[in-house]
């Protein structure tokens, strides 16, 4: 009995271990990275000096992009350079970013400024082409953001975050004090059961000292 009862509480704690992991699982993979595939430019806004472009999302530090410097040359990158990966998107949070020309003089041109989401990216390769007239051609790719969880949900909308927020932390408190009510009972259990078998054991002994007083009464102990 004892040997199948620890095999049944086995199963059950790998099940509970399981259980959290895959609870908290959707948050550890909600970003991922954004690398440029290829650039093309069909305009310069600098005359005298070749121009520096460069990619920045509002609030992130900004890549300069080093060799692109002529219009109506396809730049094309495997992805492994120095400074890439350009980004990272999460699935539910779109940024502002933009392609931009420093400008000696005036303030920075811009090539296209716009909201970069995860929801862009199409499965099955995970590419996402930026095309402005005039200005600019970019693929960009993605693989881990079509994977993201409900990354197909193209309308995020302002007022659900604080009801998701809400929720997940209902959730949250529910997981714990489910998780501590069970952990709770199965202590219980044991500690009744451990009880039990103390008791049990106590009255077997019980028994055999009383054997042993009816066997000395009847003198039986001194003949052998
Ligand atoms: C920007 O770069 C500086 C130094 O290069 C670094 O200390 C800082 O953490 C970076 N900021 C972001 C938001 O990546
Ligand atoms: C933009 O670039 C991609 C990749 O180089 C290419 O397949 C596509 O035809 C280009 N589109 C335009 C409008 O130039």
């Amino acid at each position: 009995m004892s040997i199948r009862h620890l095999r049944n509480s086995r199963i059950f704690f790998r099940f509970l271990f399981w259980w959290i992991l895959f609870s908290c699982f959707p948050g550890l993979i909600s970003s991922a990275v954004v690398t440029l595939d290829s650039i093309e430019i069909f305009n310069t806004h600098e005359w005298i000096a070749k121009p520096t472009v460069y990619f920045v999302c509002k609030g992130e530090n900004g890549t300069v992009l080093p060799d692109v410097t002529e219009k109506g040359v396809v730049y094309s990158f495997k992805g492994e350079e120095s400074w890439q990966p350009l980004t990272e998107l999460e699935s539910k949070k779109c940024k502002r970013c933009g392609f931009y020309e420093k400008d000696t003089i005036k303030s920075d041109d811009v090539y296209d400024e716009w909201e970069f989401c995860a929801s862009d990216f199409k499965a099955p390769d995970g590419k996402y082409i930026l095309f402005k007239e005039k200005e600019l051609n970019v693929t960009f790719s993605c693989p881990e953001c079509t994977s993201l969880p409900a990354a197909s949900d193209t309308a995020p909308k302002k007022h659900d975050d604080g009801n998701r927020m809400h929720v997940a932390v209902v959730i949250l408190i529910s997981v714990l004090i489910s998780t501590v009510t069970i952990i709770a009972l199965v202590v219980a259990y044991k500690y009744w059961q451990r009880k039990k078998r103390q008791q049990d054991q106590a009255r077997f002994l019980k028994l055999f000292e009383e054997g042993d007083e009816i066997e000395d009464e009847l003198g039986l102990g001194t003949v052998i």
